[in-house]
């Protein structure tokens, strides 16, 4: 099914042997504290099957951004201990990124990771898309496989890429245009419509001749998606946007700044923040009517309240949606779990890049490195 892509059971008897895992702990945390763990307990089923069979687990994993040398803020202790509740046992190393060689892809990394290791599985789809030396590299030297999450992931994705139910409607959000224009092109071509709101709204309203006020703005975007409106396909803007006044701040009310609903074109010094209620509604009944539904990225700031009715409107649209909905990671996946709506979304990804790339792309790195496998059929 996944084409190639050996799976668990292709590693023959596990039992004795030493398995490194690929995980993608990347979990947000505050004050050293994981915030959400759902990356960890989404590796679980792949760690216990390997447990479960004999096989003495090696899980590793980066976290944030680490400039290629250790970094305190970014060690893995708070996912170790956590892990350790979890899946008793499982040894889980440094973070990866402490190294050069990771991000680099370099061969001496490699070889330092699949040392003294009997096989390599790769679960940290929200990774995937990455060609770093944790993700690529292994399967040239061990037996390697697709954990459990890895091939869900790309199981229900490339389903909803390749086989979509119509009407298909894809929203999108979140700041930038430039980040997601490879998957915009890709999605105007398979889409029924595409839904958009977010920071990213701004460009194509500009493109579209309005004034933006102090939003977010790509200038350098707005001649793409100036053609993108113009190219005939169904894409849908937001009528109304929720705005913050001259001297307010993102985060804190206390700051002052006035907060007003314009519609689509905003006066100087206001900042669009939020998709408007006439939109919210609009939208929600886009997304009632569709048969599938993919979500990435939010309708607004909706880490500050003042900001997050759009999202939240959205967010419960797609969960009343009795279409299939996917909901890419990152920002909306964390926004459909504040709202306590993830168990009413058929599908809430643990990858925010990797997912729009495997939709882009119909592939990612991760994927084509685990078919070179010396065990791939
Ligand atoms: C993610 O959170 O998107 C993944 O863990 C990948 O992280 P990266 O964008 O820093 O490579
Ligand atoms: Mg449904």
């Amino acid at each position: 099914m996944l084409n190639g892509v050996p799976q668990l059971e292709d590693l023959g008897d596990v039992s004795g042997r030493r398995v490194l895992v690929r995980c993608d702990f990347n979990v947000p945390t505050a004050d050293g504290e994981i915030t959400d763990d759902l990356r960890i307990r989404a590796a679980l089923p792949t760690l216990s099957w390997l447990q479960e069979r004999g096989a003495t687990v090696t899980a590793c994993s980066h976290l944030g951004r680490p400039k290629g040398a250790p970094d305190p803020k970014y060690s893995l202790d708070p996912v170790r201990n956590r892990l350790a509740e979890l899946a008793p046992g499982v040894e889980l190393l440094e973070n990866l990124r402490f190294s050069a060689g990771e991000t680099g892809n370099d061969p001496a990394f490699v070889a330092e990771l699949v040392a003294g290791q009997d096989a390599y599985v790769n679960d940290a789809f929200g990774a995937s898309h990455r060609a770093h030396a944790s993700i690529v590299g292994p399967p040239s030297f061990l037996p390697s496989a697709a954990g459990r999450l890895l091939e869900k992931e790309v199981e229900v994705l490339l389903a909803v890429r390749n086989e979509p139910r119509r009407p298909f409607i894809s929203i999108l959000g979140g700041s930038k245009v430039s980040d997601k224009l490879g998957v915009i092109n890709a999605l105007v071509e398979m889409v029924d419509a595409l839904v958009i709101g977010g920071g990213m709204c701004f460009t194509f309203l500009a493109a579209m001749g309005h004034r933006v006020g102090s939003s977010l703005l790509e200038e350098d975007q707005v001649d793409s998606c100036r053609r993108l409106l113009e190219g005939g396909a169904t894409i849908h803007l937001p009528s109304d946007i929720t705005a913050l006044g001259p001297g307010g701040k993102i985060g804190d009310p206390s700051a002052g700044g006035e907060v007003r609903q314009f519609g689509r074109d905003l006066p100087d010094g206001w900042m669009g923040l939020d998709i408007g209620p006439g939109t919210a509604a609009e939208f929600s009944d886009v997304i009632a009517e569709a048969r599938q539904v993919l979500w990435n990225g939010p309708m607004g700031v909706f880490e500050d309240p003042r900001f997050g009715a759009g999202t939240r409107t959205v967010a419960e649209a797609v969960a009343d949606c009795r279409g299939f909905t996917v909901v890419g990671g990152g920002d909306s996946a964390a926004a459909v779990a504040q709202f306590d709506l993830a168990d009413r979304i058929d599908h809430v990804s643990t990858g925010g890049g990797a997912s729009l790339e495997l939709i882009e792309q119909g592939d990612l790195p991760g994927l084509s490195a685990l078919r070179g496998a010396p065990n791939a059929k």
